[in-house]
């Protein structure tokens, strides 16, 4: 075991800004390696700023709330090399807020940040901006990159408060940008600090608008804020980053029309029949050059290779070429014919189905994507001790409970930076497995594919959700032996309508009679969906949440894996 002491001291009423160019450590959750920066010269908990668990290559920088920093450097493997790069500066304090005359009707006219932007800012700050636009029609607007702000309910603020003309929000981080309108020509914009650790950046970028119409003629207010042309509405494509461009959208009517309905729909010529008359899939040419020689991408592009998919080497922008080489097959024929109202599965029927044991007591569901890597829920690992991955163990290979055919410890838990307990956005994590299942267990266990960013799943649509978890919602335990059930995908704009907060990351899937659905325990499993070109089956959705189980109107929520595969990738670059 070593550890490092850097005690970093600047003169009083002086701060430390410390940067972090490049750190070489095990990823492992802190278990073996870590780097932890105080506020303070002792190694106190409540003083932790910030702990970094991964190495990294990007800079970050941190600052701290008086003139005293401590900067640890662990590692219990001592036989490898470790490395940090960086350097400190010391740096006055800063004021944070200020009035703000906005001027014209512009698209930009400034921007705000947290405190030492682009540091993380450190905790305990409190901001104020006093806006004042040139006429009483014009209002503020607020573009908040990577945030949200949303009404503060009676639970506190995790990621800061944000006090607006007297009236209280909560914010949050995502992965995209939101606009928020303050219909007053004065505008009090309060940000105070709420979380314990030091948090990430955040850029505001403002400009005045006009209140009677907030976004210029022709545009559509998205739920986000932005504004998108008209035409971009019910386009198939995910402008407002929210979906809500692509709600509320009669298929028929709206995209059927020919002058709309273009090559670059994502509704044309995908195999499914949207439009009433089947225009959609008409005239779809197989004349796109891709002969028996060449490898078709999934973006229609060809490439003149014979050997183009699964070689290894990624030809295809879209990574067509080299997804889903060994996945998403079973030695088991299914023949399409607790989990509430299912049935039992068969031995090898699901055998990317993983079973995760908290304390010895089965949890959470997961799914195997590859040797080593699970995909499971984040809400699975919200917690001091159920963050941890010394308290987790994966079952894999497993019909009945306790009769798994491979078992490993988790090295390592990688929760979506996005996740949000409040309303389960970004519901997905990543496990490492301690030791990778064998080749020989493949009649038994196997990776299920990830889909494609592209990937859509149509209404309508028929898959199975799988996993021990409740009978009925007001079980208390779950079941013995895994449970399917066949489930419907729900209309977005449906299922939007009867929960009124369902993500661009969320599907529902159901049906709307009820008694078919996932439930308590099933969390983190798998929805699988069977494509119908190949028969390989996609990892379509993760269990996520719900109101009760099997309630009618409804429908189970699930992540919508396809939105991850970006990220999946960045982790997992072995996964195809
Ligand atoms: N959150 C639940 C769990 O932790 C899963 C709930 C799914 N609910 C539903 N109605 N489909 O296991």
């Amino acid at each position: 075991m070593m550890i490092c002491y850097f005690k970093l001291i600047a003169l009083t009423g002086y701060l430390i800004r410390l940067s972090i160019a490049s750190i070489q450590i095990e990823a492992d959750n802190c278990i073996t390696d870590s780097l932890t920066i105080y506020d303070s010269l002792m190694p106190i908990k409540s003083k932790i700023l910030s702990r970094i668990c991964e190495p990294t290559n990007s800079l970050v920088s941190f600052v701290s709330t008086n003139n005293m920093m401590l900067v640890t450097l662990k590692s219990t493997q001592v036989h490898k090399v470790k490395e940090i790069h960086g350097y400190f500066e010391v740096i006055p304090q800063e004021k944070c807020g200020k009035a703000i005359q906005a001027i014209g009707n512009t698209a930009l006219e400034g921007r705000i940040t947290s405190p030492y932007y682009p540091s993380y800012y450190p905790p305990k700050c409190i901001c104020s901006w006093n806006f004042q636009t040139s006429q009483k029609n014009l209002g503020i607007a607020l573009k908040f990159q990577n945030y949200a702000i949303n009404e503060k309910s009676i639970k506190g603020c995790k990621y800061g408060w944000w006090k607006i003309n007297e009236r209280m929000y909560c914010g949050y981080y995502i992965d995209h940008q939101t606009v928020f309108r303050v219909a007053s020509f004065v505008a009090n914009v309060e940000f105070q600090c709420s979380s314990k650790l030091s948090e990430r950046p955040l850029l505001v970028e403002y400009a005045s608008y006009n209140i009677s119409q907030p976004c210029p003629l022709g545009s559509f207010e998205c739920y986000t804020g932005l504004c998108v042309r008209q035409a971009q509405r019910c386009d198939g494509i995910n402008d407002c980053f929210d979906e809500s461009d692509e709600l509320f959208c009669d298929v028929s009517k709206e995209i059927c029309n020919t002058s709309i309905l273009t090559q670059q729909h994502s509704l044309f010529c995908d195999g499914i029949i949207d439009c009433e008359d089947g225009q959609d899939e008409q005239s779809c040419t197989t004349s796109i050059p891709c002969t028996n020689n060449t490898f078709k991408c999934k973006d229609n592009i060809c490439f003149r290779k014979r050997n183009a998919k699964c070689d290894g080497i990624v030809d295809c922008l879209d990574r067509s070429d080299e997804s889903n080489c060994s996945c998403g097959s079973t030695k088991y024929s299914h023949k399409l014919h607790r989990i509430v109202g299912g049935s039992d599965t068969q031995e090898g029927e699901w055998p990317w189905q993983v079973s995760l044991l908290y304390g010895g007591i089965a949890y959470c569901g997961a799914s195997v994507i590859s040797k080593e890597w699970l995909l499971s829920a984040a809400h699975c690992f919200q917690g001091n001790r159920l963050s941890d991955p010394r308290t987790w163990i994966a079952h894999l290979g497993m019909r009945t409970k306790g009769k798994a055919k491979f078992i490993s410890t988790v090295r390592r838990i990688i929760v979506h930076e996005y996740y949000n307990s409040r309303n389960h956005d970004y519901d997905i994590a990543l496990l490492q497995l301690s030791t990778p299942w064998l080749d020989t267990m493949r009649w038994l266990i196997q990776p299920i594919c990830i889909p494609p960013t592209s990937y859509r799943v149509h209404t309508g649509e028929k898959c199975w959700v799988t996993g021990w978890g409740q009978k009925h919602e007001a079980d208390d335990k779950g079941s013995a032996i895994l449970q399917k059930a066949e489930v419907e995908i729900v209309d977005q704009t449906l299922c939007h309508s009867t929960y009124g907060l369902i993500t661009a990351r969320m599907l529902c899937a159901g049906v709307m009679s009820g008694k078919r659905d996932s439930c308590k325990g099933d969390s983190g499993g798998p929805l699988s969906c069977r494509s119908k070109g190949d028969g390989k089956w996609f990892l379509a959705g993760i269990v996520s949440w719900g109101y009760g189980c099997g309630r009618a109107n409804f429908p189970g929520v699930y992540t919508r894996v396809s939105n991850f595969a970006t990220w999946i990738h960045k982790h997992v670059p072995t996964v195809f």
